[in-house]
């Protein structure tokens, strides 16, 4: 089976990795607008339009299956795309939103959802848990992580003062959504930042879950091979690639 991945840049490589550590595809094809990122601080008609041009590069590809790695992509331009294709296409909110309630099915539990300045905004996370009931919802964009994990920073004091920036003032946590590609990247040090170590959902777990339970890829035999496209510096893209994805 071959996967189309797409992210506004390099951070869908985290997803990447949890497919590729799950052998849940022959082929992975990856897509990083980064002649465009960021994505999240774009308004909703820029975010579609962006992702509907994303569209016709996999045209190039003969692929099963879209995966929209990008939240802010998922929160703002899904429908738009689906309308637009023949394959079925999957983002990562609805994921994150099961995987969370497989987890802490309890509706007073403390969530902090994290993202960009557009994934926030668009309200998908908030709107879809209070749907489901929860009602002890944060939601802060925190969109200087961004920058600090495209830089290499998982870690250190510049780290530590963003979170501290964000983070003082908020109701402690039992749940982080992890809502941007990015994020998981600094998800130890955002875990170790509260004392209660508060559950930490990642975009490219749920997805491996999601994948399983709704569309009955389990996967284990794909050969995992991955190509890696860039709309700008693919080179760059590919040694970002190399540092994050390590050996699997
Ligand atoms: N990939 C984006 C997301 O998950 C983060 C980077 C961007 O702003 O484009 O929301």
């Amino acid at each position: 089976m071959r996967v189309g991945v797409f992210d506004s840049g390099a951070g869908g490589l985290s997803v990447v990795k949890s497919l590729l550590e799950h052998k849940l595809f022959d082929e992975i094809i990856y897509y990083g607008d980064t002649a465009r990122v960021p994505y999240g601080t774009k308004d909703k008609n820029t975010i579609v339009r962006y992702s509907l041009e994303a569209l016709e590069f996999f045209n190039n590809f003969d692929i099963d299956l879209l995966i929209t790695a990008c939240n802010t992509v998922s929160a703002h331009a899904l429908q738009e795309m689906r309308e637009a294709s023949s394959y079925e296409i999957v983002g990562v909110i609805e994921p994150g939103i099961r995987a969370l309630k497989n987890k802490l099915p309890q509706k007073d539990t403390s969530i902090l959802i994290t993202g960009t300045r557009a994934t926030i905004a668009s309200k998908r996370y908030q709107l879809e848990l209070a749907a489901l009931g929860y009602h002890n919802l944060t939601a802060i964009q925190t969109g200087l992580f961004v920058p600090l994990v495209e830089e290499g920073i998982f870690d250190g004091p510049l780290l530590h003062e963003a979170l501290k920036y964000y983070f003082k003032e908020i109701p402690l946590p039992s749940a982080v959504i992890l809502g941007c590609t990015h994020f998981p990247l600094i998800s130890d040090a955002i875990k170790g930042y509260f004392e209660q170590k508060p559950l930490m959902i990642h975009s490219g777990e749920a997805i491996v879950e999601h994948l399983a339970e709704q569309c009955g890829i389990t996967g284990s035999n794909g050969e995992n091979h991955l190509r890696i496209f860039a709309s700008d510096n693919v080179e760059g893209l590919r040694r970002t690639a190399k540092g994050w994805l390590g050996d699997v």
